[in-house]
Formats: structure tokens, C-alpha cells, sequence
């Protein structure tokens, strides 16, 4: 980094420099949201609305912030979530992302739609284990992607659901976003074919996309036909959660993209009450979305999550500098959970809960 630079201390702070070093068409692809970006902000004001309301002397000796999820223990419930085409942010791309991930300790989705081969990122970081899977228009190719994911060594696939079509996308529009030469999805170049064009009357969201768009039947054949447990992410309803489990998933994310598909859904903070009284503890939920904190962090596993995900900061990280970034952006996001559940009282996940929480300013 430059000398001049002040050093980041906060996820902020990477923002603001992330900001300075990407072009404007990838500052408007990996900052923006949808249309007029209200659930993006929703996502960070439901956090800050909600305050923390501490308990003291509750001593802290061999406290840790370990945890068990789906079959693996983890040594922080800090994961890093599947953002799409990282080279756009830097040179090496999902390597560094899945190399610094392993540096932290941190459990790393490889989206489908990465700029490096599923093989290349497992082999890259070894906390690189859950394959975000992008069902696709045709069986054959999704079950291609399954038996890579496999044979690479990936434990889990996390199947996003709520993103058959991209959202309106106004700030990609105005920077006029478009993919540099080079850059492109490695773990999908041999499965693009031509496209036809649309026939008279039809419609490319109706007729063409969500033609192709899965379907709860879709995750029922992946689940027979692969035996890697199954993450739904994208889900926002106590109902699609319970049918989630009911088709068999093993965990779930509340997430709404960031902000990036349908505007005005809820903050993914807001909902997480009501889908974890539905689940009942049945699968652990994760959660994503605005998670810039510590004490977000803190608020998210005491409403009902088991661990979350951070997107944008993770590519500011790496913007910033590199596999040195990401893995500065996870220490420090790591440090302030530490302090919160010091500072509120928490020795270990299991002491954080809705007693934590209140709405509003006390
Ligand atoms: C995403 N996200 C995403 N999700 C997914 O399942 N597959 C993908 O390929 C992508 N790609 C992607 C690109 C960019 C630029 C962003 C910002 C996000 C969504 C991502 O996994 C996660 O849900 C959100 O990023 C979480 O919100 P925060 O942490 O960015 O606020």
C-alpha cells in the first residue's frame, strides 16, 4: 500500500479505499444494489436500530467463539460469502480470497459464477470446502458442476434460491458494467451455448429465464442425487424455511443478496426472528447482509443464527490488498466479535442470545 495511505482499521475504512482503486464499472458491480438500493440500506439500519443491552461480571476465562456446523467445527461463526467474478478486484482473484479465508479460519463459498476453477480455489484455501451451486437451465450441466464440486473435495453445496434473474441493476446500468476481456466464469465456459433469439410475443423474463429457473422439486433430485448436504441460501420466509427443511436441507442462509435482486425485501436482520421460531432449531440458520460489525455479528447469532457470511468487505479487502486485505478484513471483524461478546458478557456462542437485543435506542 501507499505510504500516504492511512492504514484501515475498519471494514469502513477498507470501503473507502476500495473505492479509490477499482474502476468505476467494479465499484458499481460489487457496491451497488437494486434499483433504488432500499434493502441494501435497510440492511445496515436494521443492524444499528438495535442495541445492545449487556451483562456484567459475568468474568470471561477460557472463552472462545468455536462452533459446530454441519459436521465440521469452526473456530469463529465468521464465514466468507459466494461473491461472483473477484478478479474483477484483483489480479488473483478467489485464490487470494480462499488463502487469506484459510489464514483466518475462516469457511469460504466459492460461487459458481467465479473467475477462477472450483479446483484452482479448493486448492487455493483449505477452508475453501462449500460450493455455492447456480442450478442450471439443464440437468447434465448442474450435475457436471455436482462431480467437480465432489472430486475437488467441496463438504457442502449451498444452493442460491433467490436469484433466477438478476434484480434491476440501476448503478450497473448508469457505469455501464460489462465484463473486461479475461474475466469471465471459469467453472461454466465449457456450458455456454448459443442463444436463440426471443420469439414474437415472448417474454425473456418469463419465456427465456424463469423457463429455467429451479424449482423445490429441483433441490429434491440434487439431494438424491448427490450425498453433500444441502445449504438453501436466498430464503426470507418462516415459510420457505420450514419447506426448506422439510425437502431435507441441512442448513439455511437468510440472506436477500445484499440488496442486489428484488428492492424493498426486508433486512435479512429483521426476518431472522421469525424464521428461526419456525425452524425451531431443526437445521442451523446462517445469516448475510450488512454485516460490517462485530457487534453485528453479535446481534445476528443472539436473534437466531449459528454463523454469517460477509460479502462486499471481503472483495474491498481484496481490492485493497490483496490475500492481505481479505485476511486484515477477517481478523478485525473477528477481534470486534471477540470484544462485543467480551463486553457483553459472553464466554462462549452459546451465552449469546435475545437477552442481548433491544429494539431501538434504551
Ligand atoms: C453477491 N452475492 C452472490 N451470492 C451468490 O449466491 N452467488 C454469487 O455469485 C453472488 N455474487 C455476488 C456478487 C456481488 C458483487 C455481491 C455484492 C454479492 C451475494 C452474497 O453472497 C451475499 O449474499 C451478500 O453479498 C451479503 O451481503 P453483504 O455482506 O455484501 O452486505
Amino acid at each position: 500500500m501507499q505510504s500516504a495511505t492511512p492504514s484501515p482499521v475498519c471494514l469502513a475504512d477498507y470501503e473507502r479505499l476500495a473505492e479509490q482503486r477499482l474502476g468505476a464499472m467494479a465499484w458499481a458491480y460489487f457496491s451497488g444494489g437494486s434499483a433504488d438500493e432500499i434493502t441494501l440500506g435497510w440492511n445496515r439500519q436494521a443492524f444499528d436500530r438495535l442495541a445492545i443491552v449487556p451483562r456484567v461480571l459475568a468474568g470471561g476465562k477460557g472463552g472462545h467463539t468455536r462452533l459446530e456446523l454441519i459436521g465440521r467445527s469452526y473456530l469463529h461463526p465468521i464465514f466468507v460469502a459466494p461473491v461472483a467474478y473477484q478478479k474483477l478486484a484483483h489480479a488473483d482473484g478467489e485464490r487470494a480470497t480462499a488463502a487469506a479465508a484459510e489464514a483466518q479460519d475462516a469457511g469460504m463459498v466459492l460461487s459458481t459464477l467465479a473467475s477462477v476453477t472450483l479446483e484452482d480455489a479448493a486448492a487455493a484455501g483449505a477452508t475453501c470446502r462449500w460450493f455455492q451451486l447456480y442450478v442450471q437451465p439443464d440437468r447434465s450441466a448442474t450435475l457436471r458442476l455436482v462431480r467437480r464440486a465432489e472430486a475437488a473435495g467441496y463438504e457442502a453445496l449451498v444452493v442460491t434460491v433467490d436469484a433466477p434473474i438478476n434484480g434491476v441493476r440501476n448503478r450497473e446500468h448508469r457505469a455501464g458494467f460489462m465484463l473486461p476481456p479475461g474475466i469471465q466464469s471459469e467453472n461454466l465456459r465449457d456450458d455456454a451455448g448459443p442463444i436463440a433469439p426471443l420469439g414474437a410475443g415472448e417474454s425473456a423474463v418469463f419465456d427465456r429465464l424463469l423457463a429455467a429457473a429451479p424449482t423445490w422439486d429441483d433441490i429434491a433430485w440434487l439431494s438424491a442425487e448427490t450425498g453433500l448436504p444441502i445449504v438453501l441460501k436466498g430464503v426470507l420466509s418462516a415459510e420457505d424455511a420450514v419447506r426448506a427443511v422439510e425437502v431435507g436441507a441441512s442448513a439455511i442462509i437468510v440472506s436477500n443478496h445484499g440488496g442486489r435482486t428484488l428492492d424493498t425485501l426486508p433486512a435479512t436482520i429483521d426476518v431472522l426472528p421469525s424464521v428461526a421460531a419456525a425452524v425451531a432449531g431443526r437445521v442451523p440458520l446462517l445469516l448475510d447482509g450488512g454485516i460490517r460489525r462485530g457487534t453485528d455479528v453479535l446481534k445476528a447469532l443472539a436473534l437466531g443464527a449459528s454463523a454469517v457470511l460477509v460479502g462486499r468487505p471481503i472483495v474491498f479487502g481484496l481490492a485493497v490488498n490483496g490475500a492481505f486485505g481479505v485476511a486484515h478484513v477477517l481478523r478485525i471483524l473477528r477481534d470486534e466479535f471477540e470484544i462485543a461478546m467480551a463486553l457483553s458478557g459472553c464466554r462462549t456462542l452459546t451465552d449469546i442470545g435475545a437477552h442481548l437485543v433491544s429494539r431501538g435506542p434504551v
